[in-house]
């Protein structure tokens, strides 16, 4: 069943997507939020694990924490990454589970699934899959996740509750939710939810 969303949530999302096509098509610029291997580093990510990919895994890496840090994932296991962005988490996460294992990188922007889908060829993933989907409608069935993983991508959804009802409906019994994000201890003042790029960064 569709998802009905407001005018402005479809604005808000196209906005995004015109962002982190930009970080994936051009991450040389300059943007205003740190991004590909001086984020991984200051998040640190070890630097085995940033040289086991080419740089176009890297380079467009804007996470804001490191979701490995929160627990470890095993040989087997089934992880879903949500807004996997050029996929770099997905083939750490990939190299985890193993080819027993599979991983599944969500993102709505068409952009980063491309970058991503090639560059999981280029390694040799068989076990990493990226579909087109939303945090708030994951094209997942339901209870067939171990790990869900997510860094820096809940902030940006318009429905939090939502995408967090469909990260529990996703897990398996006893599964475990990795999540790197945003969070304020404030009310966020009005003005500051109506600036986009305040949204988007
Ligand atoms: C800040 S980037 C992080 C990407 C990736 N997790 C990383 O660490 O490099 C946010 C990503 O989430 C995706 N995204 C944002 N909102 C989304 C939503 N509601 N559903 C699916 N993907 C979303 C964007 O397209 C973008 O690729």
């Amino acid at each position: 069943m569709a998802v009905q969303v407001a005018p402005e949530t479809e604005v808000l999302r196209k906005e995004v997507q015109d962002r982190y096509t930009e970080v994936a098509t051009k991450p040389d610029q300059t943007f205003h939020f740190h991004h590909g291997r001086p984020m991984a580093e200051i998040l640190g990510y070890t630097m085995d694990q940033v040289d086991a990919m080419p740089p176009q895994a890297v380079e467009s890496f804007a996470g804001v924490g490191n979701p490995f840090s929160v627990g470890s994932i095993q040989p087997g296991e089934t992880v879903l990454d949500i807004g996997s962005g050029a996929g770099f988490d997905c083939f750490i996460a990939g190299e985890a589970v193993g080819p027993a294992g599979k991983v599944i990188g969500v993102d709505m922007t068409e952009a980063m699934l491309d970058k991503a889908r090639d560059t999981a060829q280029q390694m040799g993933l068989d076990q990493v899959e990226f579909r087109h989907g939303l945090a708030e409608e994951l094209p997942v069935p339901d209870g067939s996740v171990d790990v869900v993983i997510s860094n820096g991508v809940i902030n940006l959804c318009p429905d939090k509750y939502k995408a967090f009802e469909e990260v529990f409906r996703t897990l398996k019994p006893g599964g475990r939710l990795y999540l790197a994000d945003i969070v304020v201890h404030k009310p966020v003042p009005d003005a500051a939810k109506a600036n986009v790029d305040l949204w988007t960064a």
